[in-house]
């Protein structure tokens, strides 16, 4: 199967250019996910049911779109493995750390992300099963380089911050505490930190449009999420440690 879709830059560039009025609008607004949201109305489901779901077509689309197009190179095949190994750990992993005490998540959340999952499945599997076509040389290129060095960093944190939050959650048996060790000397939300880290990543690695917008959305979702769970802590805690970042360790 060969096909051209036309305006394919296009409908990226709208795509990604929809992720700036969400940036706006979640900055002054306020966060429906976890203990820092609000009470929004509307049916909620258990947290882990909700990653399940939410996750499920980021692990199935890409791959999917990318094998029916029936156009392997070697360079794609790593992104396209890159990809799956973050959303199977999401997907089929995360979802049964993510403590039993989690507040359920909103329906809307869930079907909001699982739609956000699919258009970037979507356009991030076409790009790389039908248009792509790298050389084997840019496996050594410093973009590839700089990028995977930055994607596996970032996971290494964002996973390892997850976990740390987790395993803490569950001795404390659901309450809500300062988090100590690890990035969190820096950082109050480095598992945040480390998946945008991760994605500016591999949009380095695919130099694409569809990557880069992408990193784009998962800056929109996470920065504000970052700045509500950093003054979260703040109020929370009157003892919470001033030197740490929302964002960025020493500056924002
Ligand atoms: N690519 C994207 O656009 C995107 C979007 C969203 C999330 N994600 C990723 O999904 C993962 C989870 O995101 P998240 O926003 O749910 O992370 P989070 O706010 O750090 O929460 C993760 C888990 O830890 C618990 N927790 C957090 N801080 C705690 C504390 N101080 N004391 C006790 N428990 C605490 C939370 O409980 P509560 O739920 O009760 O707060 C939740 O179960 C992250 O790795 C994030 O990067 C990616």
């Amino acid at each position: 199967m060969n096909f051209d879709l036309p305006g394919f830059d296009s409908i990226v560039v709208a795509w990604a250019a929809l992720a700036v009025p969400v940036f706006i609008y979640s900055l002054v607004g306020t966060d429906h996910v976890g203990r820092t949201g609000g009470n929004p109305p509307g049916p909620r489901v258990a947290a882990r049911w909700g990653w399940v779901v939410m996750e499920l077509p980021a692990l199935l689309v890409l791959p999917a779109v990318y094998v029916s197009a029936d156009n392997r190179n070697l360079v794609a095949d790593l992104l396209v493995a890159a990809w799956v190994i973050h959303y199977a750990h999401r997907t089929l992993v995360w979802p049964w750390i993510v403590p039993r005490y989690s507040r359920p998540m909103p329906v809307a959340t869930c079907a909001s992300g699982f739609v956000f999952n699919v258009v970037n499945g979507l356009l991030i599997g076409w790009f790389l099963g039908y248009a792509a076509g790298y050389p084997r040389e840019w496996l050594l290129d410093g973009r590839f380089i700089a990028g995977a060095a930055a994607f596996l960093m970032g996971a290494a944190l964002n996973v390892t911050s997850d976990y740390r939050l987790a395993h803490m959650r569950r001795q404390q048996q659901g309450r809500y505490l300062v988090p100590r060790g690890g990035a969190f000397r820096f950082l109050s939300s480095p598992n945040l930190t480390g998946e945008m880290v991760e994605w500016i990543g591999f949009a380095l690695m695919a130099w694409s449009l569809p990557a880069l917008a992408f990193a784009l959305w998962t800056a929109a979702n996470l920065i504000p999420r970052a700045l509500w769970r950093h003054r979260w802590y703040r109020r929370t805690f009157p003892d919470y440690p001033c030197s740490r970042r929302a964002l960025i360790p020493g500056v924002l």
